[in-house]
């Protein structure tokens, strides 16, 4: 009995020595820079059961990285505040200062991987925006949460830990931008937050995601058709500020006088979120089409929220000279035009843009 417990106790300090050994060997662990924008994932709340009522962006990047220690022992993980809000302050300047951050660390040789810590709200749109701007094949993964970090059961550290393991592992090199929460890896382009409040938040309508994670590491079963990162021709190294592009929202019994507003203030770019398969209600349509003769480009979306919205399918788009979004939903179809309008104001060459991002 006592040789077998002896036997037992050396086996597990053994490969206690191990991994002490293998984290103490920090050059042969990948380099994995956190940046650090608020959201949930850095929320506090009053209690242990605050789920909802709770503060955004109050815990700092240092903080997350203590909370969860064992990220020391797969990878080396430094962390930068790049800003500290709730996503849906997210703008276009922050957008331009990230991704001008993420490509300044990527071409460094001694990073291997970042990790976005952001707010659920607008998390697709940052991760879309990134897809496009990225000029690197190395991992870059965004994440959140859905309780805050003082929560019972917090989905933070655990979505933290498997990011890192995401961001430092070969699997995701050349996969895009990625998105990690809930064990579940998703593309950019395609994931959307589909509910208010649960952890399985993050969903792909009929497209699916690209893989789980699971025991420490990354199993991949998809990757994406859509051309990003070092593919695309978007470059936001001289960009100050991108084009005012807004987007409208229809209904039944809508009117245009939002779309009005939008044009007179300015807009460069309009992205209907239609209705159905992207279909114009009449005063829209109107409008639209007085908005695109006076150089405004037009991009038809949907609010259905998946399928393609088809080039001259509800509306003659060779004819009024408008823009069909594919499956890009109306937010992301905002960020697609208004880098598009960065290259070109030529609505057929927009268009393919839509068909091959
Ligand atoms: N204010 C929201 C945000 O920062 C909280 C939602 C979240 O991060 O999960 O996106």
């Amino acid at each position: 009995m006592r040789t077998l417990f002896s036997r037992a106790l050396g086996l597990v300090l053994g490969l206690a020595v191990m991994m002490a050994a293998q984290a103490a060997e920090p050059g042969k662990l990948p380099h994995v820079v956190i940046l650090a924008t608020g959201g949930t994932i850095a929320g506090s709340g009053a209690t242990t059961t605050t789920t909802v009522g709770y503060t955004a962006a109050t815990v700092g990047v240092q903080s997350l990285i203590q909370a969860v220690p064992e990220m020391q022992k797969v990878a080396r993980v430094t962390g930068e505040q790049v800003f500290q809000i709730a996503s849906e302050n997210m703008s276009n300047a922050h957008w331009l200062t990230l991704g001008k951050r993420v490509n300044a660390l990527l071409a460094q040789s001694d990073v291997d991987g970042i990790v976005i810590t952001h707010g659920t709200d607008t998390l697709e749109e940052t991760a879309y925006f990134l897809n496009l701007v990225v000029k690197s094949r190395k991992p870059v993964v965004v994440v959140g949460s859905m309780r805050p970090s003082t929560a019972i059961s917090a989905d933070g550290p655990i979505n933290l830990y498997n990011a890192v393991i995401l961001a430092g592992s070969q699997e995701a090199i050349g996969k895009g931008v990625l998105v990690c929460l809930n064990d579940q890896i998703s593309g950019a382009r395609d994931v959307t937050k589909s509910n208010t409040s649960t952890a399985d938040t993050f969903r792909n309508p009929d497209l699916g995601m690209l893989g789980y994670m699971q025991g420490n590491r990354a199993y991949f079963y998809k990757t994406s058709t859509r051309k990003h990162t070092l593919d695309t021709e978007f470059d936001i190294s001289k960009l100050d500020s991108l084009p005012q592009v807004d987007i409208v929202y229809s209904y039944a019994n809508v009117n245009a006088t939002a779309l009005n507003a939008l044009v007179a203030a300015g807009a460069k770019g309009i992205v209907h979120a239609g209705v159905g398969d992207g279909s114009l209600p009449n005063p829209v349509k109107d409008g639209l089409l007085k908005a695109r003769k006076s150089g405004v480009l037009v991009v038809r979306s949907s609010r259905v929220g998946s399928g393609i919205i088809a080039r001259n399918g509800e509306a003659n788009d060779d004819e009024l000279d408008f823009v069909a979004s594919d499956t890009l939903n109306p937010q992301k179809a905002r960020i697609l035009l208004m880098l598009a309008l960065t290259r070109t104001s030529d609505s057929k060459a927009i268009q393919q843009m839509f068909w091959t991002y």
